[in-house]
């Protein structure tokens, strides 16, 4: 949410190409305005706009700014409007001082008419702006040292990237509750929301705490503290490739990251399963054999689809660990004052689950876990991500970075993650082995049978062009496949803007059923297990009422080409992991009906992939 970038060098380059690439890169973040400050040896001169990062570009290219360091940002709107006043960065009554945020600055009205009432001239509506103010105003001899007391004064979460024409070449950065990274270069030093703004620059990377201050120039770094005490702060070395955050020819990164799917299943796997049919130790969980033993209960909290692999995983687990699961959307498990857990801190295990390892109702409900005594564990994407460093343990998905901002590979590699987890909890409890055996062999198959399975996308897309002006559809799933539903209806929602809602199958008639007619599109997803036969009835019901039908199922499974209007086949799986190959149509479908919509896929409107506010 917002993605915030910083160069400074020695002027063998020029900071403005530099920031305008790591900014596309960040796009995901938000993408309804952007904007650039650069020091030019006299002062600041800003750049920025309503509009994407390739408008910003094209300014840019019509009124150049030159120099060796600067400050950029995408906005994802939270306080004003996304116009081209309210565009970071922000600047002081001045305009030496420039500002850009990451964040919420809650106090932001009352600072705003303390400021005002001083004297101070406000530009934009946001709460941004606030800071550039107290730092002209704050006392210091340096911009670190103004920064640090302007900070006093705020609450609400940051990260932030600040320049002053006076002290050029110089950054000064603080986190507090957004996401943000230093990157050491070869004369050169960046800061950004993520690493994969800077990946072509550096694999070198410094993940500030919150409560951090980071002072860069061009000849170095140094992370303080809030009293100006210096810390010692390691560098990570980023492991990702550059292919991994490019197009590679695709048209979206949506698509390629669907039709990555069996490499990144793969890769959640790797060294995970054993010759002997049992999950290998899943070391990172820093989980003994007697911590599982003592597991009495499970929540899980998650956003999004991350929610939706959670509800999957509670069934994984629950049948493949014996112990009782509840999933919590992270958002309302924050602040729902909670008995306090009986049994001492290993009795309950809390799980968040996130791609990004940054959503900040998720990373609040893992710390509200951890304050009512419970131990917490992450399944992360994002390798050195908030959630990740600040977990008990945890299993990281692999998956590479998912740029998309819908959810699709991360999505199944949750699911692969929860299978593991299950059975390597079930396995030191010693439930249900011969379910474990079973899954072990399943998912040594699975890369195999994702690949199969994206073989229907020719299929989906003759589908996806006969429903593509459709106002309306609904999901229809049961058991393991009800978060399918519900996953398939949110993607179409997301990108298509075509209003979905995915519901148990069987509770269609209570409510639902009364929507159906001959424009309204319905997706069963039906894989052959226990309560097929169950659906199927619920697909007559449907049928009688003229509603137009797609049924997910297995290779096998009867020809229902009376009874619905497609039928899609994945292949023959253990019902536990049938989600992971059911799912893939969906997204596929949600994809092709929105490009033939003329949909921008990989930013959809509104919509932000790393949601660092709550
Ligand atoms: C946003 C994204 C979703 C994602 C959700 C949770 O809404 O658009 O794709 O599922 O956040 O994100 P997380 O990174 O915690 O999985």
């Amino acid at each position: 949410m917002c993605g915030i970038v910083g160069y400074t060098g020695k002027g063998d380059r020029e900071a403005a190409p530099i920031l305008l690439q790591a900014l596309a890169r960040l796009e995901y973040r938000g993408y309804d305005s952007a904007g650039l400050a650069m020091g030019n040896g006299h002062g600041l001169v800003t750049r920025k706009l309503a509009g994407r990062v390739a408008a910003l570009r094209e300014l840019v290219d019509r009124l150049p700014v030159q120099g060796a360091s600067g400050i950029a940002h995408t906005r994802w709107a939270t306080h004003g409007a996304p116009t081209e006043r309210n565009a970071h960065p922000h600047t002081d009554c001045q305009g030496r001082i420039a500002v850009v945020h990451n964040g919420i600055i809650e106090n932001a009205e009352a600072l705003r008419a303390a400021l005002v009432h001083a004297g101070h001239t406000f530009g934009s509506d946001t709460d941004t702006e606030t800071l550039a103010h107290l730092i002209e105003d704050a006392a210091g001899d340096t911009l670190e040292t103004r920064v640090i007391a302007a900070l006093e004064h705020v609450v609400g979460t940051y990260g932030i990237a600040v320049i002053s024409g006076d002290e050029p070449g110089k950054i000064v950065v603080a986190r507090q509750g957004s996401p943000v990274l230093v990157g050491v270069g070869e004369r050169e030093y960046f800061v950004a929301s993520d690493a994969s703004a800077i990946l072509e620059h550096t694999r070198s990377v410094v993940y500030l705490n919150d409560g951090d201050i980071a002072v860069l120039t061009p000849d170095g770094y140094q992370v303080l503290d809030r009293s100006a005490a210096v810390q010692e702060r390691a560098v990570d070395a980023l492991a990702w490739d550059l292919e991994a955050i490019e197009l590679g020819g695709h048209a979206h990164f949506m698509l390629k990251e669907i039709l990555e799917q069996p490499d990144t299943v793969r890769s959640t796997l790797r060294g995970r399963l054993q010759g002997d049919g049992t999950v290998a130790r899943l070391n990172g969980l820093n989980l003994s054999a007697a911590d599982c033993e003592a597991i009495r209960r499970i929540t899980i909290v998650a956003c999004g689809t991350s929610w939706h692999s959670g509800l999957v995983g509670r069934q994984i687990i629950e049948e493949l660990a014996g112990i009782p699961v509840h999933v919590e959307y992270a958002s309302e498990y924050r602040y729902r004052r909670q008995p306090r857990q009986s049994g001492g801190t290993g009795a309950t295990l809390t799980i968040a689950i996130s791609q990004s390892g940054e959503t900040a109702d998720t990373l609040e409900a893992m710390r509200a876990a951890r304050g009512n005594g419970s131990r917490v564990v992450g399944i992360v994407n994002v390798v050195g991500s908030t959630i990740a460093r600040e977990a008990d343990g945890g299993i990281y998905l692999h998956a590479g970075p998912e740029i998309g901002v819908a959810s699709t590979k991360a999505f199944t590699s949750q699911l692969v993650a929860l299978a593991l987890l299950g059975g390597y909890l079930g396995a030191q409890r010693g439930h249900a082995p011969d379910l474990a055996q079973e899954l072990v062999c399943a998912l040594t198959r699975l890369p195999d049978l994702v690949a199969e399975t994206l073989e229907v996308e020719p299929e989906v897309q003759a589908i996806a062009e006969q429903w593509a002006e459709s106002r309306h559809a609904l999901y229809l799933g049961r058991g393991l496949n009800f978060p399918v539903a519900l996953e398939g209806a949110l993607k179409l929602k997301e990108i298509s803007y075509i209003h979905a809602e995915g519901y148990p199958a069987a509770e269609m008639k209570h409510g639902p059923i009364a929507l159906i007619d001959a424009e309204m599109p319905v997706v069963f997803v039906a894989p052959h297990d226990h309560v097929y036969d169950k659906v199927v009835s619920n697909m007559h019901e449907v049928r009688a009422r003229g509603g137009r039908i797609l049924a997910i199922t297995t290779q096998g499974n009867g020809d229902l080409s009376r009874l619905v209007d497609h039928q899609l086949r994945v292949p023959k799986i253990m019902p536990l992991l049938s989600p992971v190959l059911t799912v893939i149509p969906l997204q596929l479908l949600a994809y092709h009906v929105a490009v033939l919509r003329g949909c921008d896929v990989d930013r959809p409107r509104n919509l932000a992939k790393s949601v660092t506010v709550e």
